[in-house]
C-alpha cells in the first residue's frame, strides 16, 4: 500500500501539531483530564542527558514509569518555570513519549531559560516533578547539563516537533560602534525582552510576513506565543506551528509551514533590522508496507535564494546523527535528487516502535520513528552558511492486521487446538467468550483449557487455546445418527496496553467425528417375563425407550421394574403385560413377543431396535372328565382390532365368563354352546369355535364376522375300560392354532346286588358267589360324561370260563346289541330311568341273565364265569348304521329257539370300531349246593 501525502490539500501543519501535542500532553501535567504516562524518578538510572549539536536531549526510560504524573519545569538559577505546552513551544522545549513512557525532552540551546555563556557554553536545567496518587507524594529530580557548541552557522534553522526556530549571527561592524544606538521610539524602550540583558539592547519590534506584513512590538509578539531575542552574538526567533502569522506553502510538492519576519533590534552598535525566516516540512512522507520515504525539498525556497551547494548532509534518529555504517546497518538511505532530499527507513527498524490500535474494534498497528535531517548549505556568492535541522516524528497510517487463527485440531486427540496471532507485545489476552459465558484466562486454565502465550521474534506474540471436545463449552449436534459435530464458537477479547483499548476476535472451530456408539439391547426370558438390558452408547441415556407400543414413562418404569444407573437400564416385563404381543397360542403355551425401540426424539432417529419372542407355558384349553371345557382366547398380533369381550362360542349367547382387552375366558359344558361331537377310531372329539358371529335368529350358527379370528376349541376324550388319559394334538396351519384339549371317558361294568340297581358289588367282593340260575344284574355305564346326546350301546356280551375274554369256551349273552335268543338262561334288558345317580339314562345299560356253568359232556368244567362286553358310545342324533342305531334297534326278526348249552367256539370279534370299549366283569363263582352240602 502506498500512502501519498505529497500534494495533499489537508493541512499538514495542523496534523503535525495535533500529533505532537497529544504526545506532549501525555507527559506534561496540564491540569487536563488525559491519560498520563507514569514515571517514577526514585533513581536516576533511567535518566540520561546529552548534547546533540544545538540541542540538549534528556531521555527517561519507561522503567521509571510507575503510576505517576510528570511535570517538567525549566530551572533558571533559582527559579522554576512550569513548562506548559504553549510555553514549551514558545521557549524551545519539546517532549515526546512513546505509549509506554519512554520519553525524550529536547531543549534548544537557544531556549528561553538556558544559561547561555557567550553562545558557546550552555547550562540547561530541568526539574522533573512526579506526582503520585496522593498529592503529598511528590518526587522531583533535577537534571543539569552543560553543552558546548560553538560551530554555529551564520544561520541556523531548527524544525523541532512543536516549534520552528531560526537564529542568525548579528552583524558586528566595529568595536567603536559599541554603545551607539540609532534613534528609536522611546515608548517602546520599556519592553523587556526575555534573555536580553536589559533595555540597552534587544528586539523591540518586528514585522511578520504572512505574507502580508503584520507589525508587532515585542510584547505583542510574546503574547501571541512568539519569541524574539538576542544573545551575545545571535538574533533568535521562535514560533509554534500553525499560528496566525505563519503560513503554509507547497515547496517542491512538500507542504511546509513558513514564518518570516523583519526584526528590529538594538544591538550594542546600534539599531538594526534583520530578515529572519524558518520553513519546516509538515508532510512529505510516503508509505509502503515496508518502507517509509521522507521527502524534503532540496531547495527550501523560503530560506535560500540564488544558487547554493550542500556542504554537509546527515541523517539522524531521535536528534542524533548517524554515520554511514550505522545507517547501512539499519538499512537507512539518504539521497538527493534534483528536487528532493530523500530519507528511506524500513518499517520496523529498531529505532522506532510498533504500536497496536483498535479503531472500530479491529486490530491495527502503526510504526513510529523520529528521523532527523541535518543539512549545511553554502550560498555560492557569500560565505553565509545555513544549517537546516529537522526533527520529524513519523507514524505510519493504521495498518490492519486481522489476527489469523490457525486450526491445529487433531481429531484423534478429541481436542480443539487453535493458534491465534500475530500481535504486538502491547496486546494482552483478557478473556474468552465461550458458548456458556465469559472466562478469564486464569479461569480457562483452571478449567483445563490450556491458554498459552507464545513469544515470537521481534517482540511479537501469539496465543493458543486447547479445549477438549467433551468440555461443556463445546456444542455438539448429530447431523446423522453416527456422526457428532463438535463446535466451539469463541470470542477472544484483548486489551492494548497501556491505554487498555479493547478489541476482540471471533474464531469458530468445528470438527466432525464418526464417534457415536449406539446403545445396545439384550434380553432373556424365563417362564413368566422378559428381561431387557440396555447398555448406553456414547450419548448416555439421552434416548427415548418404546416398550412395545408404549413410551417408557416413570409410571411404566415402575410397573416394569425399571432399574438404571449411569451406564445401563434394565426392565422386567411380564409376558402378559400390555407392552407385549401374542404371536401364536398353543394348547399349552403362548408365544409372546416384546419389541424394544430406542429413538432420538429430536431427530426422530432409530437408535436401537430389538425384539425377543419366547414361549411361555399356558394351558389355554382344559377338558374336564365331567364334560366341562374351558378355553382361553387371546388377542393375537395378526388380528389387531379384535375386542375379546365380543368373542363368543358358536352359540353367540355363550360369552366369555371373563374378558379384558387381551383375553377372553370361556367355560362351558360339552353339550352346550353349539359344541359338536365326532367319533373317531380311538377317541371322541368335542369341538367348538371362538369367534365373532353374526346375529342370527335362525338358530343356525353362522360364519364368524372376522374370518381372521377363529379359534377352535377341541377336546378329545379317549374311551378306556377303566380310565383313559390321552392327549392328542392336531396341528393346524392357520393362526390361531386349534386348541385341542383332552379328557377321559370311562366305561364301567358293575354287578348289582339286586334288580333295584342300588347296591353293587365292589372290588373286594369278588369273586362273587351265585347259585346256579340265580339272576345276575349287570350295569354298564359311561362314567362322568354329562353329554345327553351320547348313548352307550352294548354290542356284544359273553361269558367265559377264564379271565381272558378271548378264551374258549364262551357263551353269548348279547349279540349284535340284542339279547341272545338262543339262550335258555334268558338275557333281559332293563330300562334305566333318571334318578339321583343316573343323570343321563342313555349312558347306562342294564341287563340280567341267570347264573350258569359251562359243562362238557355233562361235566361241570369249572364253577367260575367271567362276563365281558363290547360297548360302543354313539351319537343319538346320528343316522349311523350298525350298533349306533340303538340297543337292538336293528333287529330284523326274532328267533324263539333257545338253546341251553355251552358255546365251544367264539367267532373273532371285530374291534375296528374305535368307540367300542371292552369291559369285563370280575369272576362270578357258582355256589354248588352239592359240594356245599
Ligand atoms: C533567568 O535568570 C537570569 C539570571 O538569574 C535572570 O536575569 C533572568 O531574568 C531569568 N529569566 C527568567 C525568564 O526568569
Ligand atoms: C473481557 O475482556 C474485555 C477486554 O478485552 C472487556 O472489555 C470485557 O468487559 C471482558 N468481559 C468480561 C465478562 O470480563
Ligand atoms: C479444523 O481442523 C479439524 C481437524 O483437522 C477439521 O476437521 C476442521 O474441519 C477444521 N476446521 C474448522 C473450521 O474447525
Ligand atoms: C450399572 O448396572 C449394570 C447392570 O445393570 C452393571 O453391570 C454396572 O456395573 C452398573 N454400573 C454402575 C456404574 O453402577
Ligand atoms: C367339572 O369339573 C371342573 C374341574 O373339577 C369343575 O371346575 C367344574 O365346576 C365341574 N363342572 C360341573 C358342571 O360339575
Ligand atoms: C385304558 O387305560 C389304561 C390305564 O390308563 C391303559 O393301560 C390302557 O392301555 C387303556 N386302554 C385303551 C384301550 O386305551
Amino acid at each position: 500500500m502506498l500512502f501519498v501525502w505529497l500534494r495533499t490539500d489537508c493541512n499538514m501543519r495542523g496534523l503535525k501539531n495535533i500529533l505532537l501535542w497529544n504526545l506532549m500532553a501525555a507527559v506534561i501535567l496540564l491540569g487536563q483530564a488525559r491519560p498520563n504516562v507514569k514515571l517514577n524518578l526514585q533513581s536516576s538510572s533511567g535518566l540520561r542527558s546529552d548534547c546533540a549539536g544545538n540541542l540538549m536531549r534528556l531521555s527517561l526510560d519507561k522503567a521509571l514509569a510507575v503510576g505517576n504524573q510528570l511535570e517538567v519545569e525549566a530551572i533558571n538559577g533559582t527559579q522554576h518555570i512550569v513548562l506548559t505546552p504553549s510555553l514549551a513551544a514558545q521557549c524551545g522545549y519539546s517532549m515526546e513519549s512513546d505509549p509506554w513512557g519512554n520519553t525524550r525532552i529536547y531543549t534548544s540551546l537557544m531556549g528561553c531559560y538556558v544559561d547561555n555563556k557567550d553562545d558557546t557554553t550552555f547550562n540547561v536545567g530541568l526539574r522533573l516533578q512526579m506526582y503520585g496518587q496522593n498529592p503529598s507524594d511528590v518526587a522531583s529530580h533535577d537534571v543539569t547539563q552543560t553543552c558546548s557548541y560553538s560551530r554555529w552557522a551564520s544561520r541556523e534553522v531548527l524544525c523541532d516537533r512543536n516549534y520552528m526556530e531560526v537564529s542568525k549571527h548579528m552583524a558586528t561592524p566595529d568595536a567603536g560602534a559599541k554603545g551607539q544606538t540609532q534613534d528609536v521610539n522611546d515608548d517602546l524602550q520599556s519592553n523587556t525582552i526575555p534573555g536580553a540583558s536589559g533595555a540597552a539592547h534587544g528586539v523591540w519590534k518586528m514585522t511578520f510576513f504572512t505574507p502580508e506584513p503584520v507589525a508587532m512590538v515585542l510584547m505583542e509578539a510574546e503574547q501571541a506565543g512568539y519569541t524574539a531575542m538576542t544573545t551575545s552574538t545571535r538574533l533568535v526567533m521562535r514560533s509554534p506551528y500553525n499560528t496566525a502569522e505563519t503560513y503554509s506553502e507547497d515547496v517542491a510538492g512538500v507542504p511546509m509551514e513558513v514564518f518570516r519576519a523583519s526584526v528590529y533590534y538594538k544591538a550594542p552598535h546600534g539599531l538594526s533590522v534583520e530578515n529572519l525566516a524558518a520553513a519546516c516540512p509538515t508532510g512529505g512522507t510516503l508509505f509502503t508496507e515496508d518502507v517509509i520515504s521522507w521527502h524534503i525539498p532540496r531547495r527550501v525556497t523560503p530560506l535560500v535564494d540564488g544558487s547554493f551547494k550542500i556542504l554537509e548532509m546527515h541523517m539522524g534518529i531521535n536528534g542524533q546523527r548517524l554515520d554511514k555504517s550505522q545507517m547501512a546497518a539499519r538499512g537507512y538511505t539518504l539521497s538527493a535528487t534534483d528536487f528532493h532530499i530523500i530519507i528511506e527507513i524500513p518499517v520496523g527498524s529498531p529505532d522506532g516502535y510498533y504500536k497496536s490500535h483498535a479503531p472500530d474494534y479491529q486490530y491495527h498497528i502503526t510504526y513510529s520513528v523520529e528521523p532527523m535531517l541535518d543539512v549545511l548549505w553554502r550560498g555560492d556568492n557569500n560565505q553565509d552558511d545555513t544549517r537546516y535541522k529537522v526533527l520529524f516524528p513519523i507514524t505510519t497510517p493504521l495498518m490492519p492486521r486481522p489476527p489469523q487463527a490457525e486450526n491445529n485440531t487433531i481429531l484423534e486427540d478429541r481436542m480443539f487446538s487453535v493458534h491465534l496471532g500475530t500481535f504486538l507485545h502491547d496486546v494482552v489476552l483478557r478473556n474468552i467468550t465461550f458458548a456458556t459465558g465469559v472466562l478469564t484466562v486464569e479461569e480457562c486454565n483452571a478449567r483445563g483449557f490450556a491458554v498459552q502465550e507464545h513469544s515470537l521474534p521481534q517482540g511479537r506474540k501469539s496465543f493458543s487455546l486447547q479445549v477438549p471436545f467433551d468440555a461443556d463449552v463445546v456444542l455438539k449436534h448429530n447431523p446423522e445418527p453416527l456422526v457428532t459435530v463438535y463446535s466451539l464458537p469463541l470470542i477472544f477479547a484483548f486489551l492494548i496496553l497501556p491505554e487498555e483499548t479493547p478489541f476482540a476476535h471471533p474464531v469458530d472451530l468445528e470438527a466432525s467425528l464418526r464417534d457415536v456408539v449406539l446403545p445396545t439391547i439384550t434380553g432373556t426370558c424365563d417362564m413368566n417375563a422378559f428381561y431387557i438390558h440396555v447398555k448406553y452408547g456414547s450419548q448416555g441415556s439421552s434416548f427415548q425407550t418404546m416398550v412395545g407400543p408404549l413410551q417408557l414413562s416413570p409410571e411404566l418404569g415402575e410397573a416394569y421394574n425399571l432399574k438404571d444407573n449411569s451406564t445401563h437400564l434394565s426392565l422386567v416385563v411380564p409376558y402378559q403385560a400390555k407392552a407385549t404381543v401374542f404371536e401364536i397360542i398353543n394348547s399349552d403355551s403362548v408365544r409372546a413377543r416384546l419389541d424394544i425401540l430406542l429413538w432420538d426424539p429430536i431427530n426422530n432417529w432409530l437408535l436401537g431396535d430389538f425384539y425377543l419372542a419366547c414361549s411361555f407355558p399356558l394351558m389355554t384349553t382344559n377338558c374336564y372328565p365331567n364334560g366341562t371345557m374351558t378355553a382361553l382366547a387371546v388377542k393375537v398380533e395378526s388380528v389387531p382390532n379384535l375386542e375379546p369381550s365380543l368373542l363368543t362360542l358358536k352359540d353367540k349367547s355363550c360369552k366369555p365368563v371373563f374378558s379384558n382387552d387381551r383375553f377372553a375366558y370361556f367355560s362351558f359344558s360339552a353339550d352346550s354352546c353349539g359344541t359338536t361331537r365326532m367319533f373317531f377310531d380311538q377317541y371322541m372329539l368335542y369341538e367348538n369355535e371362538i369367534g365373532l358371529y353374526y346375529d342370527s335368529n335362525k338358530g343356525a350358527y353362522t360364519s364368524p364376522i372376522d374370518p381372521e379370528y377363529r379359534q377352535t376349541v377341541s377336546c378329545y376324550y379317549v374311551v378306556n375300560e377303566t380310565q383313559t388319559v390321552a392327549f392328542s394334538y392336531k396341528p393346524r396351519s392357520n393362526n390361531p392354532a386349534a386348541q385341542i384339549g383332552s379328557g377321559q371317558l370311562m366305561v364301567q361294568m358293575r354287578l348289582a346286588q339286586d334288580s333295584s340297581y342300588e347296591h353293587f358289588y365292589e372290588a373286594e367282593h369278588y369273586p362273587v358267589v351265585k347259585y346256579l340260575r340265580e339272576p345276575l344284574y349287570f350295569e354298564v355305564a359311561l362314567m362322568q360324561s354329562t353329554d345327553p346326546q351320547l348313548e352307550l350301546i352294548l354290542e356284544n356280551c359273553w361269558a367265559t370260563l377264564h379271565e381272558d375274554r378271548t378264551s374258549l369256551p364262551s357263551w353269548d349273552i348279547i349279540v349284535d346289541s340284542c339279547e341272545n335268543h338262543d339262550d335258555s338262561y334268558v338275557t333281559i334288558f332293563h330300562p334305566v330311568v333318571s334318578d339321583a345317580r343316573v343323570a343321563v339314562p342313555s349312558h347306562f345299560k342294564r341287563f340280567s341273565m341267570k347264573m350258569f356253568t359251562f359243562t362238557k359232556d355233562d361235566e361241570v368244567l369249572k364253577d367260575e364265569i367271567y362276563v365281558h362286553c363290547d360297548a360302543v358310545i354313539c351319537d343319538t342324533n346320528s343316522q349311523a348304521d350298525g350298533a349306533c342305531r340303538g340297543q337292538c334297534a336293528h333287529r330284523t326278526g326274532m328267533s324263539n329257539s333257545r338253546q341251553q348249552g355251552i358255546k365251544v367256539k367264539r367267532e373273532q370279534r371285530s374291534t375296528d370300531s374305535s368307540n367300542q370299549r371292552q369291559i369285563s366283569s370280575g369272576p362270578i363263582v357258582l355256589l354248588n349246593p352239592q359240594s356245599n352240602f
